[in-house]
């Protein structure tokens, strides 16, 4: 069973270290915590994003389109990385921003304007209705746009975490590791389709737990299980028990999205402080914070292994400095 896949370009700075955390598993007194250091995968500060636009780009660049457009909240992580894969590749870039201008250029926001980014804001209107606007706009002008969706979570961007699993599976291997959790923070069910999938293929055989960030577990559990089907036919894998493999949890919402609160806060210090490792404040400091919860209400037995995926973020930390110290 070898997956068919498509070409990439190469942007991303990798593999990404695999890192024991050995401070906050002693601190915690729980399983043995590891974190894949995926904001440290490049381009403009690194995350998620970077590996599944290594294929969206490639695809762009297939289909000789000569502009991303793409779409995210105000502080968007997908936003701001699909910005600096445009530059790289010589290409245009629209980001279209939930809601209105906010009276400061601060974290991604900031960025993606030094990105060189063009930023609608959507203020009352649809999302999808500011895209196609935008959209129409490039063509008359006779452009060639690719449109990247949410998250860059389809079939093309979720491959870049099929791939991330084939990486993982052999750092384990040569680091004599065995770990029986993956933890990471899910939104738009891209990474956890990916990570899904490649487990089938590559055979890691523990729990995949998403820690949902947005939506109820049974809404996410569907949407990541759909696409990680759609990735596996895509990659010519045939049939695979992926649905089962997709878990979620959803205990740890809050406030809404982007709404931090004592979990993230306390959770970003931690790892801080012991590790010397920034978390984000809106994707990654909810999962860790769930992750310690989980811990300390004994989720987990001493001896086993927990895997933190981090997924990036950290540009947005000073967007959202009133509500961390
Ligand atoms: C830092 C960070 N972590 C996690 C995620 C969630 O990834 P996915 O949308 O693939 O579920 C995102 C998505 O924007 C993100 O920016």
């Amino acid at each position: 069973m070898k997956p068919n896949y498509p070409d990439r370009i190469h942007i991303a700075h990798l593999p990404t270290p695999l890192e024991r955390m050995e401070r906050l598993s002693k601190h915690l007194n729980g399983p043995d915590l590891y974190i894949k250091r995926d904001d440290q995968t490049g381009l403009a500060t690194g995350g998620n994003k970077t590996r599944k636009l290594e294929f969206l780009v490639a695809d762009a660049l297939a289909q000789g389109c000569d502009h991303l457009i793409t779409t995210g909240a105000p502080q968007s992580n997908h936003c701001r990385q699909t910005a600096a894969a445009a530059a790289r590749a010589g290409l245009g870039c629209t980001l279209v921003l939930r809601g209105n201008k906010p009276a400061q250029e601060t974290g991604n926001f900031l960025l993606d304007e030094l990105l060189g980014a063009h930023v609608y804001w959507t203020e009352d209107r649809d999302r999808a209705e500011v895209i196609t606007k935008a959209a129409a706009e490039l063509q008359a002008m006779g452009r060639k746009p690719y449109v990247i969706p949410l998250g860059g979570s389809n079939v093309m961007g979720a491959t870049g975490y099929v791939l991330a699993m084939q990486e993982l599976m052999e750092q384990l291997a040569a680091q004599h590791i065995n770990v029986d959790f993956i933890v990471f923070a899910s939104s738009s069910g891209g990474t956890q389709a990916g990570l899904v999938v490649g487990a089938e293929v590559y055979g890691f055989h523990g729990h995949i737990l998403g820690i949902s960030v947005d939506s109820p577990a049974e809404e996410l559990k569907m949407q990541a299980a759909a696409l990680a089907t759609a990735t596996a036919t895509h990659l010519g894998l045939g049939m695979l028990p992926l649905a089962e493999r997709v878990e979620v949890n959803d205990d740890y919402l809050g406030g809404g999205y982007a709404i931090v609160g004592k979990t993230e806060r306390e959770a970003i210090k931690m790892v801080a402080q012991l590790e010397g490792i920034l978390l984000d404040p809106v994707y990654t400091g909810r999962a860790m914070g769930g992750l310690i919860d989980l811990i300390r209400w004994g989720a987990f037995t001493r001896g086993q292994s927990v895997l933190f995926w981090h997924t990036g973020g950290t540009a947005a930390l000073p967007a959202f400095a009133d509500k961390l110290v």
